[in-house]
């Protein structure tokens, strides 16, 4: 069976939690999007591991991982963060890069870096050069894993370096920009370090598909900043959503799908953009101190708020999700009333649907029901008969806002704090 793990708000859900946790005993963890702008924890006995880049599965020592077509990587970060790994890991033979995955130029993260600084129109990217790589990739002039091994790399440089040089200089005013003779030099050597995990990936996950192997693909960000169903503009530069694995791992068409959305307890957003429920006061400053809400890879505070049942219900849609597992339930234990976003108020009407456009995202009034919180911990339970009767009744409300099955419900960041149901 494949299990197919996306976070279903704006990102940091606790999806490496959970694919660590569904790796137990699985064949491959694929990632198919995104690159080094995800910030992806798990906790293991008490050691705290983050990858950006590397599948969150590669902690069990007999799983596989895929670094899918779909991503586009950052090859000196990928490097260091599998030579981290490395030091107390075995590696070797179970990690896999696709050859037509995009690579992330330095002159990319320097795109991204001065776009931000003088844009007056902030994303609040992660700065990992994620979105001018997907331009060069859609522009028909980005560089391939696959690439890398061929003469005529210095000439592809060249070539996609040519205009955003001037843009950088001329235009940025950005000194010491890197050398198209150094970024090629550099990328030739980083080639041979990785040379052995650079493969068809797409073709190896058919083939371990059909001989029954079990898979988790491993969503990067989050739903809502897809690049179609997001925040438009406030977004990332792939689709986070289910749609975004075939294209980003090349499976094919699997019948058997389970697709499983992540949700926090709550709601938090890192960057810029709309965020109906966001508590900017006390109650805001709470949940970023008990949920520990600083982002993975950059450092920065979390905006945090409450449970939007009307973005979770979109989610549900875009993705087509089969069943719910809910994350960081404890960081509400001590909340003693708890609201959930069940509707929207846009100009003076009543909606169940997010609108398209940030300027009405902007205008929303989220409707909120109000219900008691536990008051108890929750923290590490692991049978649903041991929860407080008020937190079954806050998990049970939400399923029945989400119209979906809440089959887990994360306690803690352990890998074993979890409930099923
Ligand atoms: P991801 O990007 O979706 O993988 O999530 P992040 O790693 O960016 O952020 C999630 C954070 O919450 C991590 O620090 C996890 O260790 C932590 N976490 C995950 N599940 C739980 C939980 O149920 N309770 C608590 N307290 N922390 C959790
Ligand atoms: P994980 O996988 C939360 C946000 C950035 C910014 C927007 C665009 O850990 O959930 P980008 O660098 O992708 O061009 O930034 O998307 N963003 C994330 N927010 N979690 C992430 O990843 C994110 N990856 C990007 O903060 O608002
Ligand atoms: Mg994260």
């Amino acid at each position: 069976m494949v299990k197919l793990v996306l976070g279903i708000q704006w990102g940091d859900e606790g999806k490496a939690k959970v694919v660590d946790y569904f790796a137990s005993g699985v064949d491959y963890v694929v990632r198919f999007q995104g690159g080094a702008n995800a910030g992806h924890t798990v906790i293991v006995d008490g050691k705290k591991f983050v990858f950006h880049l590397v599948p969150s599965g590669i902690l069990h020592p007999k799983t596989s991982v895929v670094i899918g077509n779909g991503l586009v990587i950052d090859i000196e970060a990928f490097i260091s963060e599998l030579g981290e790994l490395a030091a107390g890991l075995p590696v070797d033979g179970r990690v896999f890069v696709s050859n037509r995955a995009h690579v992330v130029l330095p002159y990319h993260k320097l795109m991204d870096g001065a776009k931000e600084e003088s844009s007056s129109k902030k994303i609040g990217t992660t700065r990992r050069g994620i979105g001018p790589a997907y331009i060069d990739k859609a522009d028909r002039v980005g560089i391939r894993v696959g690439d890398l091994y061929q003469p005529g790399l210095k000439e592809k440089i060249e070539h996609a370096f040519e205009v955003k040089r001037h843009l950088l200089d001329d235009y940025y005013c950005i000194k010491d920009l890197p050398s198209v003779d150094e970024m090629t030099d550099t990328l030739y050597k980083q080639a041979e370090t990785i040379r052995d995990y650079v493969t068809d990936t797409e073709l190896l996950l058919q083939n371990a598909y059909r001989d029954g192997k079990s898979i988790v693909m491993e969503g990067g960000q989050g739903s809502l900043l897809d690049a179609d169903f997001g925040t438009y503009p406030f977004v990332t530069s792939s689709n986070t959503t289910a749609s975004g694995m075939f294209a980003g791992s090349g499976i094919g068409y699997i019948p058997d799908l389970r697709i499983i959305g992540i949700a926090k307890a709550y709601i938090t957003r890192v960057g810029e953009g709309p965020f109906p429920t966001e508590e900017t006061g006390a109650v805001g400053e709470d949940i970023r101190r008990l949920g520990k809400e600083y982002g993975a890879t950059t450092g920065r505070p979390r905006r945090c708020g409450w449970f939007d049942a009307v973005i979770g219900r979109y989610s549900v849609g875009i993705n087509g999700l089969h069943e719910i597992f809910l994350t960081k339930l404890d960081v509400l234990d001590e909340q003693d009333t708890i609201k959930v976003c069940t509707a929207y108020e846009l100009d003076g009407k009543l909606t169940d649907y997010p609108p398209s456009t940030t300027e009405e995202m902007y205008r929303i009034k989220p409707v909120y029901t109000e219900v008691p919180g536990w008051k108890s911990k929750t923290f590490g339970l692991k049978k649903y008969s041991d929860l407080p009767a008020n937190a079954r009744s806050y998990i049970e409300f939400l399923e029945m806002q989400l119209g979906r099955r809440i089959s887990y419900i994360s306690t803690g960041f352990e890998r074993e704090d979890v409930v099923i149901r």
